[in-house]
């Protein structure tokens, strides 16, 4: 009866161990895995449009607006209004975010531009490699 107990327990143990190495391991398959060196990638360059925002979930349960620049380049702003963190929401026809907590307003650049905010939404280091748009968070 002991002896049974004993398997039991270790077979529970090695199972629980291969639990915690999958959990651990999972993140790192995720095509949205952080890269060397922090970025993360949010999409390929096809993705964005100049011109309009399209908003990304990273790997940290965290969002952000990345959007297509007329030269070419990326731009990437935080969600999260400076006022007091309410998540932004960007508004296309304003061509401008908009925090819904207090008003706050903030330009396509993520500059302030209305309400409470008296500083601009932090921007992300963007770069692309191989096609592919990768952000720094
Ligand atoms: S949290 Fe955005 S205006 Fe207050």
């Amino acid at each position: 009866m002991e002896m049974n107990s004993d398997v039991t327990r270790r077979g529970f143990l090695k199972t629980l161990t291969m639990a915690g190495a999958a959990v651990a391991v999972l993140p790192l398959l995720s095509p949205s895995a952080r890269a060397a060196g922090g970025f993360e990638k949010v999409g390929s360059v096809g993705d964005f449009t100049v011109g309009d925002f399209k908003k990304v979930t990273l790997s940290d349960g965290g969002s952000i607006y990345v959007t297509k620049q007329s030269d070419g380049k990326f731009l990437a702003l935080s969600s999260r209004c400076t006022h007091k963190g309410c998540e932004v929401l960007w508004s296309p026809g304003g061509h401008q975010f908009k925090c819904p907590c207090h008003g706050g307003r903030f330009d396509a650049a993520g500059k302030n531009a209305g309400g409470p905010p008296q500083t601009p939404l932090p921007e992300l280091t963007t770069k692309v490699e191989g096609g592919s748009v990768l952000v720094q968070p």
